[in-house]
């Protein structure tokens, strides 16, 4: 007789669990604060709430930054590329782990907005050609589309969002079958600039499917703090930067470019790191997304982001993502309760972005008496988002962001500002 395998105590089991980052029933635990915090210089100095501008990077990711600008020091920046040839080429597989596809399908920029603009330059277009885009759509890309539609006299679509903020699937059908017949670009962000919004991508990318439109997915906002995978998505290209909720080094950015899309997106840019000249005149690109990359950028900075994407795959996004929520839904709630202040967060927010407005008061004003009061945050302007808060006649609203070196009392905390702000200014206009 076999014998029966004995049952671990609950206890044990939970401890397994929680070592692999799960609770008993098999949900993300929540990260550590002072773990991170502990890893996390910028922790210790201010009450730092801007992770959607610029995060606080951990000491490993500063550590292999300054690493390699000494080692350019001394060695020579080019023999200090060599030497790290490894290390840089394994940034692309770290990427790949973290959004899907391959490594061949991901090409790296300065930012994300470049890494749009040149992939969007790319696109195979026609006389008759739509741009659809959703109202969450960041400044730069907004600005860059427009200016295309109107110098190639193409169609652009903005889809109204419905009634939880979100865009508005039922119109987005519709915008996609009025641009039948010729190829069309659909563009929505993942998370936008201007609130905790949380665009439902995976069911854009059927209907993209469905109408044959390339996808692109801005996740700059969501790539490190929400879990990705470009096939569940179903998108062509996806986008992120570093600096965000990845806490890498400033001007690091990415591209996913699925191979499939390479006919559409033929008309890339012509640069020494993903073109061949090969004969008198003639030339021929690498395959790749590496084609749509120029050749000179920071080493360092690299290094830098495939240690911070390291570092959040070794955490596990989804447990980031289940931190960030138990900070920001707690936040959401809080504001919403203050007197005189008003959360502009459409029904749908489920981000680490909390937005709101105090009333009599300029959000940059509001802003600027967190930051003598110790606390970091920022505001946004309709100027930034004028397809949403342009829309939604709000001008600018205060932004605060959250990750997971935040604690619970700098949530308290920062709620007793803005409790504060809100109930001197109420005081002031009545
Ligand atoms: C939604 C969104 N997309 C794109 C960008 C631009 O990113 P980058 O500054 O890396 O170009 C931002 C920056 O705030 C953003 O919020």
């Amino acid at each position: 007789m076999r014998a029966r395998p004995r049952r671990r105590g609950s206890r044990s089991l939970h401890r397994t669990q929680e070592r692999r980052g799960r609770s008993v029933t098999g949900a993300a635990v929540r990260v550590d604060p002072e773990t991170e915090r502990a890893r996390t210089p910028g922790a210790a100095v201010y009450r730092h709430f801007n992770a959607a501008g610029c995060s606080l990077p951990s000491s490993e990711t500063l550590d292999t930054v300054f690493r390699h600008l000494i080692l350019e020091g001394s060695e020579g920046g080019y023999e200090a590329a060599t030497a790290a040839v490894e290390r840089t080429s394994a940034v692309y597989s770290s990427v790949a782990r973290l959004v899907g596809g391959s490594a061949s399908e991901i090409g790296m920029f300065d930012s994300a907005s470049n890494a749009l603009r040149t992939v969007i330059d790319s696109w195979v277009f026609e006389p008759g050609s739509h741009i659809i885009v959703s109202r969450s759509t960041y400044v730069s890309h907004a600005l860059h589309l427009m200016s295309l539609a109107r110098s190639h006299q193409l169609t652009l679509q903005v889809v109204d969002a419905g009634p939880d903020g979100s865009i508005d699937l039922e119109l987005l059908k519709a915008a996609l079958s009025r641009a039948a017949g010729a190829p069309s670009l659909l563009s929505v962000a993942h998370v936008p600039t201007s609130s905790g919004l949380v665009e439902p991508v995976t069911a854009v990318g059927v209907l993209a499917r469905e109408y044959g439109a390339l996808y692109l997915v801005d996740a700059t906002q969501s790539v490190g703090q929400i879990e990705i995978d470009v096939d569940a998505i179903g998108c062509d290209v996806l986008v992120g930067t570093g600096r965000k909720f990845l806490r890498g080094p400033r001007g690091t950015g990415f591209a996913y470019v699925r191979s499939s899309a390479s006919a559409r997106l033929a008309r890339h840019i012509l640069d020494v790191r993903g073109t061949v000249w090969d004969a008198d005149k003639s030339w021929s690109s690498v395959p790749g997304a590496v084609r749509f990359e120029t050749w000179e950028h920071s080493v360092a900075a690299r290094l830098g982001l495939g240690s911070a994407i390291d570092q959040a795959l070794e955490i596990g996004v989804d447990r980031i993502n289940a931190t960030i929520d138990s900070l920001a839904a707690p936040l959401r709630d809080g504001l919403s309760k203050i007197r005189g202040v008003t959360v502009t967060d459409p029904a749908a927010a489920a981000s680490g972005i909390v937005t709101f407005a105090v009333d009599g008061i300029d959000a940059r004003d509001a802003v600027l008496r967190l930051r003598s009061l110790g606390t970091r945050l920022t505001s946004v302007p309709a100027s930034h988002g004028q397809w949403d808060l342009g829309a939604r006649s709000i001008p600018a609203v205060v932004r605060a962001s959250v990750h997971v070196y935040n604690r619970e009392d700098e949530i308290d905390e920062l709620l007793s500002e803005v409790r504060e702000i809100a109930a001197t200014t109420v005081v002031r206009g009545a």
